[in-house]
């Protein structure tokens, strides 16, 4: 799928280069009102959006695949003067520091090799855990997430690095999913650990606010699956079936240090698309969920219950190839933001399982390749009015972005609500921030990202009223590609 071109690059193209590689480091800055344009509503204040991903992909000579960049946590903080301040840290991993003392990439990731000679991969050095994937409030901590290993923790008010959180050695050694869940109405932290061979095991425990272990689950589910997301239901952890198959020749190649994990895997496409349901309550019975389709869940929107059926949005891809994420095409050439749209691009499918059921129904939620769905933070595992996402204006693609959509989940009738960023500027993940004194009410908060004027913009929109535009645009210098944020209700 990589290819090489010698033609100049499109605007589009060094625009996403740009803001992919973007490297302005630590930042502390301040944002007065008289930059602001428009007006941050007073709803935001003392609050904040936190935002994580690859903040240094450029590495020595060597461009490393984005799920290997060193992870850059961002704090948006809105002030009652109505100014934001954002301050910027990297995420202080040992990977990290050892990299920054040398300037090279030192520890092979998921999609990168080391500098040097293949065979110095054979080696086995320490995890390459990045701490780059995901940001998350809990108690006086932030908890940056990594897909392979324990999330990282942060001080949450200096952004500075405490150190692996592994909740009391409950997760020490474990891989454990990037993506944590939070029950909000019986304010538990949920996490997934998870072991891949013939079989996956994966343990769910969830946590209470003193980090309190309440309840674990551990399961086997055969076959070697992918798993980086799940959706959490009153009753059930719903997982993708997402299965595996090993590519031998590169998997020898990854063995003798030459190729990377991601090259060495891929979906198994001759399998039915499936579902697992797990059941939060241990002792119960996991189900398999036949889908109607060949089905890739990367992300999950919501889950939730109804009449004993158990109802999941999920972004389904009908297939996928790893290792070019983010147009990723190998340490030595360009992104290539034209690759994602060689494959079909994920659409949100509503999957309903009815009770007791083996199969399951599935209706396409809108006509767009729609991924980073997100919803009001209170409503995780009950029904919830709307989803919004990253999407596409041109329908036939996906990734990378230019649009945000809104959907009605409740009006289905209702048309998509739709804004589109300027051309060859880049929309990141939308992050709900709810409104305190109105039921489901709230805002938008999204980054822009426009590598050919080397600005980032803090966009925030009346969440249902995206097609109004933004009520507030925050110009900034250029930050990096930002996979996933939160909101923090919690500012201090
Ligand atoms: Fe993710």
């Amino acid at each position: 799928m990589a290819r090489l071109s010698k033609t100049p690059l499109s605007p589009r193209s060094r625009s996403w280069n740009t803001a992919m590689a973007a490297f302005p480091g630590d930042l502390d800055l301040t944002f007065a009102p008289d930059q602001i344009e428009g007006k941050i509503p007073a709803s935001l204040y003392q609050t904040r959006l936190l935002s994580n991903g690859p903040g240094w992909t450029k590495i020595g000579k060597r461009l490393a695949h984005p799920f290997d960049g060193h992870g850059y946590v961002r704090s948006f903080s809105f002030l009652p003067d109505g100014s934001c301040q954002l301050k910027a840290r990297f995420v202080r991993t040992p990977v990290y520091l050892n990299e920054a003392r040398a300037g090279r990439i030192m520890h092979r990731g998921l999609g990168t090799n080391r500098e040097g000679h293949f065979w110095d991969n054979m080696r086995s050095g320490i995890p390459r855990n990045v701490a780059n994937t995901t940001i998350t409030r809990w108690g006086d901590q932030l908890l940056a997430g990594w897909e392979g290993g324990a999330p990282y923790a942060l001080d949450a008010e200096s952004l500075e690095t405490i150190g692996e959180k592994d909740f009391n050695g409950l997760i020490a050694g474990q891989s454990t999913l990037a993506h944590m869940k939070h029950d909000a109405a019986q304010q538990r932290l949920v996490l997934c650990s998870h072991k891949s061979r013939k079989e996956t095991l994966f343990t769910f425990r969830e946590l209470d606010k003193q980090e309190q272990l309440v309840s674990t689950n551990e399961v086997s589910i055969e076959g070697m699956l992918f798993t980086h997301d799940f959706a959490l239901s009153p009753s059930y952890y719903v997982l993708g079936g997402n299965p595996l198959r090993l590519k031998p020749f590169e998997l020898l190649k990854m063995a003798l240090g030459a190729d990377t994990l991601l090259n060495a895997i891929a979906p198994d496409n001759r399998q039915p698309g499936c579902l697992y349901l797990v059941p939060r309550q241990s002792g119960g019975e996991t189900r398999k969920i036949t889908l109607p389709h060949a089905a890739f869940v990367i992300h999950f929107g919501n889950a939730f219950e109804e009449d004993g059926a158990v109802i999941v949005d999920a972004c389904v891809f009908s297939s996928f190839e790893m290792g070019h994420e983010f147009g990723y095409t190998g340490p030595h050439t360009p992104f290539d933001p034209a690759l994602p749209d060689e494959r079909e691009p994920q659409r949100l499918i509503r999957i309903k399982i009815p009770a007791g059921a083996t199969e399951a129904s599935y209706e396409p939620l809108a006509p767009y390749g729609i991924d980073f769905p997100r919803f009001h933070p209170q409503h995780e595992s009950q029904e919830t009015p709307f989803l919004f996402g990253a999407t596409r204006k041109d329908t036939r693609h996906s990734d990378p972005f230019d649009s945000l959509v809104c959907i009605d989940l409740l009006d289905p009738e209702r048309p998509h609500q739709l804004w589109t960023a300027p051309e060859d500027v880049f929309v990141g993940e939308p992050i709900f921030a709810p409104d305190p004194t109105a039921p489901n009410k709230g805002h938008i908060l999204a980054i822009l990202s426009d590598g050919l004027k080397e600005r980032s913009t803090l966009v925030i929109f009346d969440a249902t009223r995206l097609q109004d535009g933004p009520l507030a645009s925050i110009p900034m210098p250029l930050l990096p590609i930002a996979f996933h944020g939160d909101w923090d209700a919690q500012a201090l």
